[in-house]
């Protein structure tokens, strides 16, 4: 089956503070969504990506693909994107051709996921499974809390969920391409905002399951995340 992969690029960064958006800032010299989709086609089961752009910037991020040559079997598309991450992947998987039957969707911005954690994630939906997410332990203790009404104010605990049992999910998320188009129609209809696709996968009562994830899979989110990003990069190319 062919397997294409999404990548929203679509956000605005502001955790990372002011500037282009996200996945066009530059990492190493190249912006953030080149290494991304590099790392997708990297892996010779990815025939097709598609990247959603910032809604104004689809032609500028068709030109930076045009400009940065991908490996010669590797399609790609681009498409402007939505006002949440969530709109921004139905815009993606609306634009997919038929012959598609295998998605993956990765966020742009984890730049520096290694091609052995995106096969590992196609191979397991290839073996059948409908929806994969590549995840680690936590390092972390984690609280449940009652959130407070103002920042800085004390919030109460209300819980603290066994560590062990914990997973942080991390992307590429792979799929049976019919699974998320039908979790994407149904569960955008209930209002309740997904942070990840698997978690709308899990809403229509589909199993999901969990690979293991690779450190360098991490998100780059705030300022600190790009120190690491660079550094990870500079001991690559070391
Ligand atoms: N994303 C998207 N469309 C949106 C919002 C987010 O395609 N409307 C994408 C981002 O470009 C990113 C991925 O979803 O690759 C993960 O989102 P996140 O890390 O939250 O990025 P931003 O939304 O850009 O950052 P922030 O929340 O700090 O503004
Ligand atoms: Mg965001």
């Amino acid at each position: 089956p062919r397997t294409a992969a999404v990548i929203p690029a679509a956000g605005r960064g502001i955790r990372l503070g002011p500037g282009a958006p996200k996945a066009l800032r530059a990492l190493g010299g190249t912006p953030m969504l080149i290494h991304a989709v590099r790392a997708m086609a990297a892996s010779r089961a990815v025939s097709l990506v598609v990247v959603v752009a910032p809604p104004d910037g689809a032609p500028e991020v068709k030109h930076l693909l045009d400009e940065h040559a991908l490996p010669e079997r590797t399609d790609y598309l681009v498409v402007p994107g939505g006002d949440t991450r969530q709109e921004s992947v139905g815009l993606g998987l609306d634009a997919l051709p038929e012959d598609i039957a295998v998605v993956l969707v990765h966020d742009a911005a984890r730049p520096l996921v290694p091609v052995d954690t995106v096969d590992a994630v196609v191979e397991a939906v290839r073996n059948g499974a409908p929806a994969v997410v590549p995840a680690l332990p936590l390092a972390d203790t984690v609280k449940e809390v009652e959130p407070a009404g103002a920042a800085g104010e004390p919030e109460p605990v209300l819980s603290t969920p066994v560590r062990a049992r914990l997973r942080a999910v991390q992307t590429p998320q792979g799929f049976d391409r019919d699974t998320l188009v039908r979790a994407h129609a149904e569960v955008a209809l209930d209002g309740e905002g997904a942070t990840d696709d698997a978690g709308m996968v899990e809403r229509l009562g589909k199993p999901v399951v969990v690979v293991p994830g690779h450190e360098e899979a991490f998100k780059v989110t705030r300022p600190l995340d790009l120190v690491l990003a660079e550094a990870v990069l500079a001991r690559r190319r070391a």
